[in-house]
């Protein structure tokens, strides 16, 4: 079944109608990077146009997104390909909505501020380590796979003290089921409630009690544990609402299970298209060779390091604008709304996209390119607000940011002073954007022990 899609400029149904993109779903999704483009360029600050039965908005404007995620925020609720998520994330921090929200948000947000996060670094350092460890000059491997994987047992550690390799190899398995079957739900367009009992409603309902059983496995084995570790499950067991009750046991999977999801991935592929971009620009690698050469003269990094490497700030922000790990987020109306002059009805969508502001060459001259030095001279403080916004922005902005930045940092220089990468060069590197901007057939590379290029020790 084909679900039109015509694109109009911002004034409200029943106003003008030009068509920019004729297609149905999968062309959309198929080319949605050049869509969301395309159309704030060519329609300006404010473009709508229809999914389906849905009328949707793309708010390019830095203005006026800050008037959705800022002023209006309240008016808003998330929209509904987040909502979506709800039969894996449950009621966590990413899906839930109001007065719940806020609270969950105020209980969790203390575990994420910078010192906390920087005890970490040590566990991150570690994992890291042993990753370099398995590494040889010459091999071959898979960029965004070997990154996935250190987030992945980073974030299983973090959150949940987890290390054993059985316990995770489990709960991936059941992770990637659940969120297979929970994607091919998504692509069907007649989507019957969950509670019918068709096959795939079946499975995925399976999928999710098993996955519901291992968290609530590391759960259990948290609260038993005698003394409470650094672990953020540890945290979330002795945080206390404000009438001094704790967290019930089905809401701290929901959380950890929503911290997981949206904290690894995501550093990930910054990661990734990092390397990738760092294979590309052999000069800016050399630069950031040289500030880790400076800085930390072949010691692994620690956090007093963090405020003395610049440069790989720069980098990382880089590539964040040229490939931000989250590319697009939606908000709901629920009240009717005003924006950019034209009306917005409850149930109406609004969407924003980073790929689009962030290629905005009013403030980023010759966008496509990627050159860290932009950073320098303290660009982010000149920008306007939401001109550049990888982490999002208002109440509902990214409470993992320090966690990925940090994390990001150290993992990149702990790598980088010991290997490169050099890219396949027969590899086709294609975008695949789902929730999150994936390359589509991985990132083929070879690894380079640095000892061989630079002055750097090997591992
Ligand atoms: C480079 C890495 C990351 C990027 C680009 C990123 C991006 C984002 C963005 C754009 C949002 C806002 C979504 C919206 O407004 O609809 C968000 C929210 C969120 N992120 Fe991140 N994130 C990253 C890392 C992390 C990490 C490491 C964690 C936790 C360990 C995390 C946990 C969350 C949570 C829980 C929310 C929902 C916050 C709320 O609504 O209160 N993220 N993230």
């Amino acid at each position: 079944m084909n679900t039109a899609i015509s694109v109009t400029h911002s004034g409200l149904p029943p106003g003008p109608k030009g068509t920019l993109l004729g297609g149905n779903v999968r062309q959309f999704r198929a080319g949605l990077l050049n869509f969301l483009l395309e159309t704030a360029r060519e329609y300006g600050p404010l473009a709508s146009f229809r999914i389906g039965p849905r009328r949707v908005f793309l708010a390019s404007g830095h203005d006026l997104i800050e008037q959705v995620l800022v002023t209006d925020a309240k008016h808003y609720i998330k929209h509904f390909g987040a909502r979506a998520f709800k039969p894996v994330l449950g009621n966590g921090l990413v899906t839930s909505e109001g007065a719940f929200w806020h609270r969950q948000r105020k209980l969790i947000q203390p575990a994420f501020l910078k010192a906390r996060v920087q005890s970490y670094i040590p566990t991150m350092v570690e994992l890291t380590n042993q990753m370099l460890s398995s590494w040889t000059s010459g091999k071959s491997v898979q960029i965004d796979f070997e990154f996935e994987a250190l987030t992945s047992k980073i974030a299983l550690k973090t959150l949940f003290d987890l290390d054993d390799r059985g316990d995770r190899a489990r709960f991936d398995g059941v992770l990637k089921l659940a969120f297979d079957l929970m994607n091919a739900r998504l692509r069907r367009i007649i989507k019957l409630p969950l509670w019918v009992p068709t096959p795939a409603n079946r499975r995925l309902q399976r999928a999710v009690a098993e996955l519901d059983r291992t968290v609530q496995g590391f759960i259990a084995a948290g609260r038993s544990r005698q003394h409470h570790g650094n672990d953020l499950l540890s945290r979330l067991l002795l945080a206390r609402y404000e009438d001094g009750r704790p967290m019930s046991d089905r809401q701290l999977r929901d959380e950890a299970m929503t911290l997981y999801l949206a904290g690894h991935e995501t550093t990930a592929l910054t990661l990734a298209w990092s390397w990738y971009l760092l294979s590309q620009h052999r000069r800016v690698e050399e630069k950031l060779v040289s500030e880790w050469q400076r800085v930390l003269r072949g010691a692994t990094p620690t956090a007093q390091h963090l405020q003395r490497l610049p440069y790989t700030a720069a980098v990382i922000a880089e590539s964040m604008r040229l490939f931000p790990p989250v590319y697009v987020i939606g908000r709901e109306a629920t009240t009717e709304l005003e924006l950019g002059g034209y009306r917005v009805k409850p149930g109406y969508t609004v969407l924003m996209s980073q790929w689009v502001n962030h290629r905005d060459q009013n403030y980023f001259p010759d966008p496509e390119e990627f050159r860290p030095e932009r950073w320098q001279n303290g660009l982010a403080k000149r920008l306007p607000k939401f001109a550049y916004y990888p982490f999002g922005g208002g109440q509902r902005i990214c409470v993992g940011s320090t966690f990925a930045l940090i994390e990001a940092t150290i993992i990149l220089s702990a790598v980088g002073q010991h290997y490169r990468f050099t890219v396949d060069p027969d590899a086709v590197i294609d975008i695949k954007p789902q929730i999150t901007l994936l390359p589509a057939n991985g990132i083929p590379a070879t690894l380079e022990c640095r000892s061989r290029t630079s002055g750097f020790a090997g591992p």
